[in-house]
């Protein structure tokens, strides 16, 4: 708002001055003619020139109210990075030379920097211990923090109370490099890079070389399990330029990209909002039946609204008003609750 009034402004004075100017020398100069102290040749001659000098100075003003324009956009740019980042890696780091894929949360609770001080946490004491190689669905109603407590682990966000552990060592002791190379995510709404397939696929493989045989077996195989395989057809192939400044790829195209990138990471553990949302019910479905090969060695936290998907998960936990209320397997979960006892 405050650059649109400057802007107002300023181009306001610049129409106004030039022809209340014009409106003053003409009054004048008609004056001065009557009393024959100036000739109408010479009045004439004065606005001929004024006329061409009025669109270089106009234009000037042209060039201030740019100026305006990308002082707000630079003033824009360095809001964010002068951000100063929270998120860093520990004065004394811990390792984990193994990891065997112990993902637990104790008493983790969040809330956004934004929340009203009044509002209670929006993660208020979430314990969950998922075991190595565990494959563990998360249902819940819609904004009830799913994703959110998918962003811990990874520290996307840190607790603001309580810890998340991986393998017993809390990950804000872990170096963040470290810590993203163990633990893998893939969300709803799947972000590409502008490069290439491949490029895109094997970001998380800084250790192999990008077009060695090794790496395009990685690439071959994540592809094949995120059923991703249209990515050979591209015009480039898996060389092709995807991302803001390459091919466009739909939704569904996008998720599973994202996916096949968390799956060749290998990571000892798999975080995955919503992967499969936007892929059709057959898709959906080879997806299923590839993953299941993953998740038999991989621990795995997985956000899921559709009972196929939370059909992957040994055991699915259900997220309400901020904490676990329960965790079962999910034929428990589908018979009442006092049959099972649990
Ligand atoms: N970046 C953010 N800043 C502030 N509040 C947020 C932010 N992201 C989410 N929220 C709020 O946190 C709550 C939980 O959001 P979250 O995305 O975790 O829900 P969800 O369980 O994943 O929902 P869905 O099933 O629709 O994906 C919502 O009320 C939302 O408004
Ligand atoms: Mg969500």
């Amino acid at each position: 708002m405050r650059k649109a009034r400057e802007v107002g402004e300023l181009w306001f004075w610049l129409d106004t001055i030039p022809v209340v100017a014009f409106a003053g020398c003409l009054i004048l100069g008609i004056w001065l003619a009557s009393l024959g102290q100036l000739t109408v040749g010479e009045l004439f001659a004065f606005f001929a020139m004024a006329t061409a000098l009025r669109w270089p100075l106009e234009s000037l003003g042209f060039l201030f109210s740019f100026l305006v324009d990308a002082r707000t956009a630079t003033d824009r740019i360095y809001e964010v990075l002068d951000e100063e980042n929270t998120i860093v890696d520990p004065e004394h780091p811990a390792t984990i030379a193994e990891p065997r894929g112990e993902l637990a949360f104790r008493g983790a609770r969040f809330r956004y920097q934004d929340a009203a001080a009044s509002e209670r946490d929006l993660l208020d004491g979430i314990d969950l211990v998922l075991r190595p190689g565990e494959t563990m669905a998360l249902v819940g109603l819609t904004g009830s923090g799913k994703t959110t407590l998918t962003t811990l682990p990874t520290r996307l966000y840190d607790v603001t109370g309580g810890s998340v552990e991986l393998d017993g060592v809390d990950v804000r002791d872990l170096r963040l490099a470290e810590l993203r190379r163990h633990i893998s995510m893939a969300f709803e709404d799947a972000t590409l890079f502008s490069a290439s397939v491949r490029e895109n696929v094997l970001l998380g493989r800084d250790d192999l070389d990008l077009h060695s045989p090794e790496a395009q077996a990685v690439l071959d195989e994540a592809l094949e399990i995120a059923q991703a395989q249209f990515t050979y057809e591209l015009p480039d192939g898996v060389d092709t330029t995807v991302g803001e400044e390459g091919l466009s790829l739909s939704g569904g195209q996008r998720q599973r990209l994202a996916l096949a990138r968390a799956v060749a990471a290998k990571p000892a553990v798999l975080v995955l909002d919503d992967p499969l949302s936007a892929l059709d019910v057959d898709t959906e479905a080879l997806v299923e039946a590839a993953l299941r090969r993953v998740l038999a060695t991989t621990t795995a936290l997985i956000v899921a609204h559709r009972p196929s998907t939370v059909a992957l998960a040994d055991r699915v936990a259900v997220l309400e008003d901020g904490r676990i209320t329960a965790v079962g397997t999910h034929a428990e979960r589908c018979a009442p609750a006092s049959t099972t006892g649990s």
